[in-house]
């Protein structure tokens, strides 16, 4: 068991690639903590007594502290952070001129003040105990530039970004606390099949690009997040791990 007893908390844990973390960590022996703004609860019923469900909106702080203290109520302890909850599913291609300001503030709210919320409110637990994993889902889209989704791939270098930032700062406390990053290529998580015109245009781009000719499924995120999120990552921080089927590749 990779993560026997360990209190994790999945934001957006509710469906999709957060979903398939939490599963993965329950295998392991972890408590997992469904932080999600829709679902929390049901998922946690059906993961089993080992999970609970905690109804967050990751973009408030009350809402992200809250969260953090129902926690170390009912577990005691919060040892791994996976910042996995944004806005992306029901995006469709929009030229950059006709992206509505109040869309773009959403979208940064959950996407680059919840990561921020998040790892804030769950950080004074982690220091106490000497150390936690803060794991973030980014994305490739913001190593590769992709068009018309300005704001999306925006927030996803501000999570890169601040990944590198936040392990630095976290190293530099003393916290014992490592911070990364995964970057999914397109994954078909049931929100994103949902939307079905924009699923068929991101499967279709991602197809021609990919060296490993097969499409995403959550579960391939989870392996990533479960080895960040183990003893055998520990001398690994402020990375970004690209989890694509082989489209982006750095020196
Ligand atoms: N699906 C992909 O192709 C893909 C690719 C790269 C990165 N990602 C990233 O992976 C993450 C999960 O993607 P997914 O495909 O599983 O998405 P999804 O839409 O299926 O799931 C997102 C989850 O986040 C929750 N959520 C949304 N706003 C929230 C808020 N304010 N507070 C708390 N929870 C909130 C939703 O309720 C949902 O359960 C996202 O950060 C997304 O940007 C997805």
């Amino acid at each position: 068991m990779r993560l026997n007893d360990k209190v994790a908390v999945i934001t957006g844990g509710a469906t999709g690639i957060g979903r398939a973390i939490a599963e993965a960590y329950l295998k392991e022996g972890a408590k997992v903590v469904i932080a999600d703004l829709r679902g929390a609860q049901e998922a946690a019923a059906e993961l089993g007594e080992r999970a609970l469900g905690v109804t967050t909106d990751v973009s408030d702080q009350q809402s992200t502290r809250a969260m953090a203290s129902a926690v170390l109520e009912h577990f005691g302890r919060i040892d791994i952070l996976v910042n996995n909850a944004g806005i992306f599913t029901g995006l469709n291609y929009t030229p950059m001129e006709e992206l509505a300001v109040s869309d773009w503030q959403k979208l940064m709210a959950v996407n680059v003040l919840g990561p921020w919320l998040c790892a804030s409110a769950v950080t004074p637990a982690m220091r106490e105990q000497g150390g936690g994993r803060i794991i973030n889902i980014a994305s490739v889209i913001a190593h590769l530039g992709i068009p018309f989704m300005l704001h999306y791939v925006a927030s996803k270098g501000a999570v890169s970004a601040m990944t590198r930032s936040m392990a630095r700062e976290l190293a530099a406390t003393k916290s014992g606390i490592t911070v990364n990053a995964i970057s999914p290529g397109y994954i078909h998580s049931p929100n994103a099949v949902a939307n079905k015109a924009q699923h068929e245009q991101f499967e279709a781009v991602s197809a021609q690009m990919r060296t490993i000719e097969r499409a995403q499924k959550p579960e391939d995120i989870a392996g990533a997040a479960l080895w960040l999120a183990s003893d055998e990552s520990s001398t690994v921080n402020g990375q970004n791990i690209v989890v694509d089927g082989g489209i982006f590749m750095s020196l």
